[in-house]
C-alpha cells in the first residue's frame, strides 16, 4: 500500500489554495482540512457572544468553542460546525472576514486551533491549507507547498469572481484589500505568515489549474514511492 502523507499548502489570500488542496485531497483520497476555516468559526462565536475586541473574555470563553468538520452528503465536501450548527456558509461572508485577522492572531486561541489541526492530522492522509500549516502546525509534513502569485493577479481573479456575482467593486479597491491581508498575515507577531525553509514554492500567476495539480503530483509521486 502506498505511504500516506501530510501535505501542507500555505500562501497568501486569493492564490488558491484552497481549490488546489481541496482537489489534491480528492484525487489522493486524503481528508482536506480547511484550517482557515477554523479561525473564521472561532471569529463567529467571538461575533455572536460580543467578544471582540476584548481578548482576555474571548480567552476565558476559548472553551466553549467546539469546531467539527462534517461530510456535506450534497457535495461530499467537509462543512466547517460550530457548536452543532453548520457554519460553512455564514463563515464566509464578509463580516467574519472583516473581523477574523483580530481573533486568529491571539496566541490562545491559535493553540487552541493547531492542537485540534494536529489531531486531525494524526492518521496522516491529509491535505491541510492556511498560513502556518508547514512552520508550525505540521513541520515535519511530508511535502510542503508554499504558493504565490503577484497581488495584481490575485486582484484580477478575485474581480472575475466578484463581477461575476453581480458585485459593483473596483480593480484598485481588491488591490489594496489584497495588499493590506499579506501585509496583516506576514507582520503578526503569532505565527506570521512564512515560507518553510523546505517548502517547494508553487507560483501560480500564469499557471492554469490542470498545469498546477500536474506539478503538485509529480511532487507527490516522488514523496510516496
Ligand atoms: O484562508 P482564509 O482566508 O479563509 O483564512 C481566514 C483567516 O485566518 C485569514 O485572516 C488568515 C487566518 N489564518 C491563519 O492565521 N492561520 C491559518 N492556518 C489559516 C488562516
Amino acid at each position: 500500500m502506498n505511504k500516506k502523507l501530510v501535505i501542507a499548502v500555505d500562501g497568501y489570500s486569493s492564490c488558491g489554495k484552497s481549490t488546489v488542496a481541496r482537489e489534491l485531497a480528492h484525487k489522493l483520497g486524503y481528508i482536506y482540512i480547511d484550517s482557515g476555516a477554523m479561525y473564521r468559526a472561532a471569529t463567529l462565536f467571538c461575533m455572536e457572544n460580543n467578544l471582540l475586541g476584548d481578548e482576555q473574555k474571548i480567552i476565558s470563553r476559548l472553551n466553549e468553542i467546539n469546531i467539527e468538520f462534517r461530510l456535506n452528503p450534497v457535495n461530499g465536501n467537509a462543512d466547517t460546525w460550530l457548536n452543532e450548527v453548520n457554519v460553512e456558509n455564514r463563515i464566509r461572508k464578509i463580516d467574519v472576514s472583516d473581523n477574523v485577522s483580530q481573533v486568529s492572531r491571539i496566541k490562545n486561541v491559535r493553540e487552541k486551533m493547531v492542537a485540534i489541526q494536529r489531531k486531525l492530522g494524526e492518521k496522516k492522509g491529509i491535505v491541510m491549507d492556511g498560513r502556518d500549516i508547514g512552520t508550525v502546525v505540521f513541520p515535519d509534513a511530508d511535502l510542503k507547498i508554499f504558493m504565490t502569485a503577484s497581488p495584481e493577479i490575485r486582484a484580477q481573479r478575485r474581480f472575475d469572481e466578484l463581477v461575476a456575482k453581480g458585485d459593483n467593486i473596483s480593480l484598485d479597491e481588491i488591490i489594496s484589500n489584497i495588499k493590506k491581508r499579506d501585509q496583516m498575515d506576514e507582520n503578526r507577531t503569532e505565527s506570521p505568515l512564512r515560507k518553510a525553509d523546505d517548502a517547494v514554492v508553487l507560483d501560480n500567476g500564469n499557471m492554469t489549474r490542470n498545469e498546477q495539480m500536474e506539478w503538485i503530483m509529480n511532487l507527490v509521486a516522488s514523496k510516496i514511492q
